[in-house]
């Protein structure tokens, strides 16, 4: 078979390991986690999954290795902890027999650790560690690691990199990077030591340089260290990129893979795990820069989905290795399809942070667009139907595509119909956005797939409870989706006044100076492009917060964006009628006053196709309704929900 992508098909040796691609699975931190903090079945079915999807390896994220100082809440392993060896085994195991090789990054967060989690009541007088002392930006005191202390940390990771071979695992990965313990050391930024740790640049990297060591000792030659690094830390007063290289050839000759990622955690989130709002594979520079200095293989991560642009990051000698995170959450088969060309079929990641930000407020894991992460084990595989029905979708947008494509999975006969003239719903729009454009894209693959499964697709058609009664269905799906609410501002229904739903057809009608109203996620994600496109753009918010329906990670990076952009924001304004030359507006005093703007664009929300689903809420024995037409929510909504209709059918 002729491949498309035959760099990233390649297998690669890493020590005495033999790799199936260069496609790896980067960590991607623990949810499940035991009281006594092992790995949960949960946990170990979410890694399975990727390794089931034909990746390399399969990285499991977050093993504490110092619980003294460092007692978050993560996995523990060690021989005191009832179950720890076990579930481990049984993790390695699960990647293990689906050809993938099983990794287990060391890891420890010094002055981040969420020691204060476990020790609330201070009765254990735990702290945070760092390399030197000082005050978290929360106000934590940062304790300094004594040499005792420092040597016991070195050790601990040796005896863990044991362990985890004991448990079957093949291969280490040290996590030296994005603003933890061992990037701490190599910061001037963090590090402040007088000792032999701190100061000059090789006394910093002496810490990562003896934990290496430690763990070689304990593994034994052939057995593969990765060693995760940020290339550059990527703010002021941190280390540089000159500074990462001479990390890199300071170490290589302990390790077998350099892992070359970008920034910290807590300085630049938006940078280490590439925004939406950046292009994809922002970092690859850094990897490029440092392999040209090493001569070990070097992998590179962040933002990277596209399988041409990583063949070619690999044909060009840029990296040797490509590592996904999130990409194999939003399809785990990624590395499957591309190995059999079938690309087209690849369900992209939106880089949301749905699945970052669900962590953080729920410590659950979900991803927009695939409906099985984070629930892995409820059943959801697809299993062909014992009776095949005909089922009818009403609606061709996120949750009516996904409900389609399930269902005739399922073997059912499946026929979707949509009124519009293509498929994707509301997110036909956000093809006028390059930073959603992934958000666009998902409506057409699922279009492809769709057809790839036999659904036949009805454009132009709208269904009533006449058309849905003729088809006969055994059950109706209705997706119909929403449309936009509209109070009663006066003025709305002028030539210049346009509804945020149909900007992406009336770009080249948008004038210079634009007022957008209703500062939402959509009106601000629309005031931000017309910005990017040289639009002098106000913004007004009747609340006094932009952006709430965002999600905790997104919406930081967003506001970020809308200030460096200079957008004029004008929160706890009330748009009450629309004239000619701008939106006039109360303000908190109660004055009336006139924001111009010669394009006003309404991003005022969202309210249920309603009418619709009363149509056919008799149109078949069974009729389940998904998605915004149900209650307006967001596409991961939708395609959760989709998704069940189709496996309840
Ligand atoms: C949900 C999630 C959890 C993560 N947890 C970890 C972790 O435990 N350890 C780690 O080193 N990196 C973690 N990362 C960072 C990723 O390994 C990766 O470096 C980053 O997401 C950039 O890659 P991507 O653009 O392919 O997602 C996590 C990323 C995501 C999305």
């Amino acid at each position: 078979m002729e491949r498309k992508y035959p760099n990233l098909c390649q297998s690669i040796k890493i020590g005495n390991i033999y790799f199936r691609n260069r496609m790896f699975g980067a960590p991607m931190g623990g949810t499940d986690i035991t009281a006594d903090c092992t790995i949960g079945p949960k946990s170990t079915a979410f890694y399975e999954l990727r390794a089931k999807g034909g990746v390399a390896n399969v990285t499991v994220s977050e093993l504490v290795v110092h619980p003294e100082t460092e007692a978050s809440h993560m996995y523990h392993l060690d021989l005191q902890t009832v179950n720890s060896l076990a579930s481990f085994t049984y993790t390695a195991d699960a990647i293990r027999r689906h050809g993938a090789i099983a990794s287990v990054e060391l890891s420890h967060s010094g002055q981040y650790a969420g020691t204060y989690l476990i020790d609330k009541d201070k009765k254990r007088d735990m702290a945070q560690w760092g390399p030197s002392k000082g005050k978290r930006p929360d106000g934590l005191e940062v304790k300094e690691l004594t040499e005792e202390l420092i040597q016991d940390i070195i050790k601990a990771y040796g005896e863990k990199a044991a362990l985890a071979k004991k448990a079957g695992f093949e291969m280490v990965m040290v996590h030296g990077g994005h603003g933890w313990l061992i990037n701490q050391f190599l910061s001037p930024y963090f590090n402040k030591r007088k000792d032999k740790y701190g100061g000059s640049l090789e006394n910093r990297i002496r810490f990562a340089s003896e934990i290496i060591t430690s763990i070689r000792k304990a593994v034994g030659p052939g057995f593969p260290i990765e060693f995760r690094m940020s290339g550059s830390e990527l703010f002021e007063g941190g280390y540089d990129l000159k500074d990462g290289i001479q990390v890199a050839k300071s170490i290589e000759d302990k390790i077998d893979l350099l892992h070359v990622s970008a920034g910290t955690y807590h300085r630049g989130f938006g940078k280490t795990h590439p925004s939406m709002f950046l292009p994809h594979g922002p970092n690859v520079y850094l990897a490029e820069e440092i392999k040209k200095h090493v001569s070990i293989p070097v992998a590179t991560v962040g933002g990277l989905n596209d399988p041409e642009k990583m063949e070619e990051i690999i044909a060009s000698g840029k990296a040797d290795i490509v590592v996904m995170a999130r990409a194999l959450l939003a399809d785990p088969e990624l590395p499957k399809k591309v190995m059999r060309n079938k690309e087209d079929q690849i369900i992209h990641c939106l880089r949301c942070f749905t699945c970052m930000s669900e962590r953080a407020e729920t410590s659950t894991r979900r991803c927009t667009v695939n409906p099985l992460i984070g629930r892995e084990m409820d059943g959801l595989e697809i299993v062909e139907a014992a009776k095949k029905k005909k089922v009818l979708v009403v609606g061709a947008g996120p949750g009516g595509l996904q409900a389609a494509v399930t269902a005739a999975r399922r073997g059912h006969k499946v026929i979707l119909c949509e009124k519009s003239n293509e498929v994707g719903g509301i997110l036909v729009g956000e093809q006028a956005l390059p930073f959603k454009y992934e958000m666009y894209r998902l409506g057409v693959t699922l279009g492809k797939i769709a057809q790839e499964e036999n659904v036949e697709i009805r454009l132009k058609t709208a269904v009533d409870q006449a058309y849905a009664e003729k088809e006969n269905a055994d059950v109706v799906i209705v997706a119909a989706g929403s449309e936009p609410f509209l109070p009663p501002i006066k003025g709305l229904n002028q030539d210049h006044v346009f509804i945020v739903n149909e900007y992406h057809h009336n770009l080249d009608q948008i004038q210079d100076q634009v007022v957008v109203l209703g500062g939402g996620l959509a009106g601000c994600e629309i005031a931000l492009h017309l910005s990017i496109e040289g639009k002098e753009v106000n913004l007004i918010e009747m609340n006094d917060a932009l952006a709430p329906d965002a999600n905790i990670r997104h919406r930081p990076l967003l506001l970020e964006e809308i200030e460096r952009c200079g957008i004029s924001v004008y929160k706890n304004h009330l748009g009450l009628n629309i004239s000619e030359n701008g939106v006039v507006c109360k303000n908190q005093a109660g004055e009336e006053l006139l924001i111009e703007g010669e394009t006003i664009i309404c991003a005022l929300g969202q309210k249920p196709r309603r009418d619709v689903v009363e149509q056919l809420v008799d149109a078949a024995p069974i009729v389940m309704i998904v998605g915004d037409c149900a209650k307006v929510s967001n596409i991961t909504t939708a395609i959760y929900q989709g998704h069940h209709a189709g496996m309840d059918v």
